[in-house]
């Protein structure tokens, strides 16, 4: 009987449908993370042939070696695989598979929580009224920005970067530019208003985008080339009124530099998912009130955490029967 180690507590959903495959499915009983050490020991004592990780574990050659050679596919609970290495996952032979497109929409909803959150200053208003503070209607109370008819900037048109985009022009008839490293001319195409006007608009550089848009929202990866993507000169380049909000993965901004950006009003306000060096938040933006966090959520909805399980189980099952996953990571 092949045997399944999930690194930690997951949805039933995901366990049921390894069961169902005749699988023995052995969970880490304690609901934490597990440290290199006690990964690789829970592994050279398992004999495992498959592993469900999640983005919280660091998953390197030492980690395949302990997995041993009978063990076939580390199955990613997240879209994001940055927590894995590809190189020494392709040299010990190991299969890595992640869950695309079942958590799209969730994230492009909370990315707008978060932008909606921060321009009508809603955690504001919430500590505000809590505190007793509320005594009647003001003009001028906790005046907030709309998003409705603002320039957009998308950094990054993949799934959920695409999603957003659509979302914003559709829903708040917002202009939306967005940089990719390549141009996607046949989204432009379907993003045109009734009366044939252009809706996403690319940009050749993320300086000409950060220089536009009245809210940034960042969608790539983290790869080498996006680690502070946006830093210090590049939060310059944003106007003075704009808001960042990032949900893809920390270390794309700099955190410190987006502390002392919003401290010196070099830009308006932020909301953020993700944190350079998670679970660790940079101090600096702890006090601020221009700044909304949300402990890395985005994803976190009951039905999406279900179809994530199950989706990276579904990849552990093809694997195990000698297909390729559906979600392969190459
Ligand atoms: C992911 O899937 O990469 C998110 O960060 C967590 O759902």
């Amino acid at each position: 009987m092949n045997k399944i180690f999930v690194t930690r507590k997951i949805p039933e959903r995901g366990i049921g449908a390894l069961k169902k495959a005749g699988f023995a499915v052995e969970v880490n009983p304690d609901d934490k993370v597990l440290s290199k050490d006690e990964l690789v020991a829970w592994l050279k004592k398992g004999s495992y042939d498959a592993v469900f990780c999640l983005l919280t574990d660091k998953i390197d050659a030492d980690v395949f070696a302990a997995a041993g050679k009978q063990c076939k596919i580390f199955a990613n609970y997240a879209v994001g695989f940055d927590n894995i290495d590809l190189a020494a996952a392709k040299s010990a032979g190991m299969m890595v598979s992640n869950t695309p497109g079942v958590l799209t929409d969730t994230v492009a909803e909370h990315t707008f929580a978060l932008m909606l959150a921060i321009a009508h200053r809603v955690a504001e208003a919430d500590k505000f009224a809590k505190a007793g503070k509320y005594h009647g209607w003001e003009p001028m109370m906790l005046l907030g920005t709309d998003l409705s008819y603002k320039t957009v900037g998308i950094l990054g048109l993949g799934r959920i970067g695409s999603r957003v985009a659509y979302h914003a022009a559709k829903g708040f008839n917002a202009k939306v530019i967005y940089y990719d490293v390549k141009r996607n001319e046949e989204f432009e195409k379907e993003m045109v208003d009734l009366k044939g006007s252009p809706q996403a608009i690319f940009c050749e550089t993320p300086e000409l985008l950060l220089s536009q848009a009245d809210f940034v929202s960042i969608h790539v990866p983290l790869l080498p080339a996006t680690r502070h993507l946006i830093d210090a000169s590049r939060l310059k380049m944003m106007k003075p009124t704009a808001y960042l909000i990032n949900t893809s993965r920390g270390p794309i901004v700099d955190e410190k530099a987006l502390a002392e950006a919003l401290e010196n009003n070099i830009i308006k306000g932020a909301a953020i998912d993700v944190f350079e060096n998670e679970p660790a938040i940079e101090l600096g933006l702890i006090g601020l009130d221009n700044v909304i966090l949300t402990p890395h959520i985005a994803s976190a909805t009951e039905e999406t955490r279900s179809k994530m399980a199950e989706l990276a189980a579904e990849n552990i099952i093809a694997a195990l029967s000698g297909q390729l996953p559906p979600n392969l990571v190459k």
